[in-house]
């Protein structure tokens, strides 16, 4: 094996840096951990009995499934972490006994994967049978009387994972009928009851209707390797919640925009909804839901004032106020502001997040001042007819509050006359008709008394920078035989297989490299990549000539607990914290963040990625590029790029969508993060837009990303998506896609095949290995 590995590990002592680092994954838990419901019975005292039931109880879902899972060496569960701080679990019966259930299911599942395997030779097995964890019998009378305390825990569990959607039914998205009756029996007879939801996602919460006796419900999501300790801090007190909702929690499936469209058409899917996406929708059509986007309490109270609005060079300036007006408890806020954009000309949605801003915790009855920019790159909208990005002309109403549902109107603005940011081209045309989704009227609000600003925007010409080539890569590409070319245009793939299920990697565990062909000749070093994005994605342990090295990492919450935190800095140390690993095991390349729009609740993946909303998504994920990237050499992938909205039939699926909604809600994301972090690389993802496999698009991968967006980093197929569907090699270096990954036998062929056949032209074959060399020269292979 080859000496990459920066520091190996030959025995299992902890180190320092899983303690550092699991601390930074427990305090991200901690600020992302939604308290949906509280009539006052938490905090709880502290050393008290609790009766604790429910599947992750003991079973603690700490992540989800396929590549975004993570081998750490340890989760600390609820029941454990509640018993560290000093709570005595009296439920020791209901719980061992669910022991028993899980395993038998687990045994169940393990044979059923067992004879897919069998049965379809060869096929991946993450085309999924997903495990679902069983509910745990029904709680007895007994159970009850001998568990000798008057407060009551049910933990409910979800798993979702790569390669299969959630179900809207019991047991995944609805809730099994064993686990209402549980509730029903603890409402009766105990005097608290808490609902701890630790799933990946949206779960039906229809059933609150049934069951309003609940006193307490927390979203504790997954939360990664301390996720136990983290929500025994909330429970308890010593921290008191502070995370938001990134979705809506609508009060039945049937309420989402994508249900209501659902034409049970598992090829061809249709965006009808356009634009409104989670509360674009939610908010525009006037549906109530169960909770709100933005939505999340505190165990204190807070005010949020506007001490002064105004306008400068095209930008709006807000000085905030927020003080902690409660009497107990300390507190983070996180202050939200949105904004009705004119809806003169097009249709838009009722409004939209444009900032946020979480506070320092804040003791009782004290206060932060921060000022605030809102950009109007974030009011922009897009005009497919003249493919531009405009202002529209009219009236703009700005929002702030704590949730997308709690706001006060603080100004108008009025642009007097339309003007084009952006000039672009039209791309990923609609190839079939699609109509999508129209409000019938959208309402405007007109208050008094409310500071109107009138704001002149003029028309912007986009000058693309010309980015200096950098001679000495141009130097070296040129030196390539073409051969070589084709070789650092695939990753690293094993020579001898070829077999899809083959790749390389001199980092146990980690899903690929590049070449390292070229070693011996030119010194240009193979790197590695690793998934995430839950922390990073390598063997617990491994064999080395006959020594055991062990590859403790540590499991971060994911995603959607991530973006619950609304807050920049602690995502920058996830990001940093992650990097160290990969610097100490020798990863270059992490395939994280992900970042696709929650579509649909029931999107397996969804836990991996941030929101319903771009903006919020933007930041997130350009936040822990920031601090990943931090570190001399460690590159982040933003990735699917786009539109990986479903997991069932990924592959061979195709969005139907308006270029509009397209670049409003699907790839809005994408750009901010670019522009805010500048990551060195992206992947494409698995599916089609408008009949076009998006790793062989021209239009996102070159126009959009290089041209639009002046992207200068290197762009990446997802993993065989050139072999198993139906993209191509050759179309994706075309398209400006410059990394085949993993790479195999097959794309090399299908490259070599098309050059001899003049399809291909060496300047194309040259572009993207210049790309890919930059990355390989930019990585900790060379840059300490
Ligand atoms: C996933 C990617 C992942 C890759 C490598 C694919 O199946 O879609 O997100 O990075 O595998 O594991």
């Amino acid at each position: 094996m080859e000496e990459i590995i920066l520091k190996k590990h030959y025995n299992d002592k902890i180190t320092e840096r899983e303690i550092k680092n699991s601390l930074i994954s427990q305090k991200s838990a901690e600020e992302g951990i939604v308290l949906l419901k509280n009539d006052g019975v938490l905090p709880l005292k502290h050393n008290i009995n609790i009766a604790l039931y429910g599947a992750g109880a003991r079973k603690t879902v700490k992540g989800g499934w396929g590549s975004g899972d993570v081998n750490e060496r340890k989760s600390t569960s609820i029941e454990e972490g509640l018993k560290e701080i000093g709570y005595k679990i009296t439920t020791n019966k209901w719980i061992n006994e669910y022991d028993i259930i899980y395993n038998k299911e687990l045994k169940k599942w393990k044979q059923k994967c067992k004879d897919f395997v069998n049965e379809n030779k060869g096929q991946y097995i993450m085309d999924s049978i997903p495990f679902i964890s069983p509910c745990g019998r029904i709680i007895t009378d007994t159970d009850i009387k001998k568990s000798n305390t008057n407060v009551a825990i049910y933990v409910l569990s979800r798993t979702s994972g790569e390669g299969a959607d959630r179900k809207n039914e019991k047991g995944d998205f609805k809730l099994f009928d064993e686990e209402i009756e549980n509730l029903k029996r603890l409402v009766k007879n105990y005097k608290k009851v808490i609902l701890i939801i630790n799933s990946g996602g949206i779960i039906d919460t229809s059933f609150l209707k049934e069951i309003p006796e609940i006193n307490a419900i927390i979203y504790m999501s997954q939360a990664g390797c301390r996720g136990g300790n983290a929500i025994a801090n909330i429970l308890s007190g010593k921290v008191t919640p502070s995370g938001k909702l990134s979705d809506t929690w609508a009060s039945k499936y049937e309420d989402y925009p994508v249900c209501i469209n659902n034409d049970k058409d598992v090829i061809n899917i249709k965006y009808k909804e356009g634009i409104f996406v989670g509360y674009r929708y939610f908010d525009t059509f006037n549906i109530i839901p169960n909770f709100e986007f933005g939505y999340g309490l505190s165990y204190t109270q807070f005010s949020i004032n506007i001490n002064d609005i105004s306008i400068e060079n095209e930008k709006v300036l807000l000085s905030i106020k927020v003080k902690n007006i409660g009497k107990k408890y300390k507190g983070k806020e996180v202050v939200q502001i949105y904004i009705s954009c004119s809806n003169n000309e097009q249709n838009k949605e009722y409004q939209r997040l444009v900032g946020f801003k979480k506070t320092k915790l804040l003791k009782p009855g004290e206060e932060q001042e921060f000022k605030y920019i809102v950009d109007m790159e974030n009011m922009k909208s897009y005009n497919e007819k003249i493919a531009s990005w405009i202002l529209e002309k009219g009236k703009y109403t700005l929002r702030i509050g704590n949730s997308s549902r709690n706001t006060e109107t603080i100004a108008y603005i009025n642009i007097n006359k339309t003007a084009i940011i952006q000039k672009v081209k039209n791309i990923c045309n609609l190839k079939t008709n699609l109509k999508e989704y129209k409000p019938n009227e959208l309402k405007r609000e007109d208050k008094l008394n409310i500071p109107t600003f009138n704001l002149d925007i003029k028309d912007k010409d986009f000058v693309k920078q010309n980015k200096e080539e950098d001679k000495n890569i141009k130097l070296v590409i040129n030196k390539l035989e073409t051969k070589e070319l084709f070789n650092i245009i695939c990753g690293a793939h094993n020579p001898r297989s070829r077999k899809i299920k083959f790749y390389k990697s001199v980092v146990p565990g980690a899903v690929g490299e590049t070449t390292s062909k070229l070693k011996e000749k030119y010194s240009i070093e193979n790197i590695v990549f690793s998934d995430g994005p839950a922390g990073i994605h390598i063997k617990q342990k491994y064999n080395d000539n006959g020594k055991k090295v062990y590859q403790y990492c540590t499991a971060m919450p994911i995603g959607v607990l991530l973006a619950q935190t609304w807050n920049e800095e602690i995502l920058k140390e996830v990001g940093y914290a992650v990097a160290q690993e990969m610097k100490e095991f020798g990863i270059s390349v992490w395939l994280a963040p992900g970042m696709n729009i929650h579509r649909d609740p029931l999107c397996g993946r969804n836990f991996e990625y941030f929101s319903e909303d771009p903006f919020l998504t933007g930041k997130v994920a350009g936040n822990i590029v920031l601090g990943l990237q931090n570190i001399n050499g460690i590159s982040a992938t933003l990735k699917h790029f786009a539109c990986n909205n479903k997991e069932n039939n990924r592959i061979f699926s195709n969005s139907i969508i308006s270029e509009k909604a397209l670049r409003e809600i699907y790839l809005r994301g994408f750009e901010i993060a670019i522009k805010l972090s500048n990551p060195r690389a992206i992947m494409t993802s698995y599916n089609k837009i408008n009949g076009v496999a998006t790793s062989n698009s021209y239009d996102l991968c070159t126009e959009v990303l290089r041209n639009e967006w002046e992207f200068n980093g290197v762009v990446m197929t997802d993993w065989f998506s050139q072999t198993i569907g139906d993209a191509c090699a050759k179309e994706a270096i075309k398209a400006g896609n410059d990394l085949i990954m993993p790479g195999n036998v097959k794309d090399i062929e299908d490259i070599e095949k098309n050059y001899k056949e003049g399809k291909l032209d060496i300047e194309d074959l040259k572009k993207c290995a210049t790309n890919i060399l930059k990355v390989i020269i930019e990585s900790n292979k060379y840059v300490k």
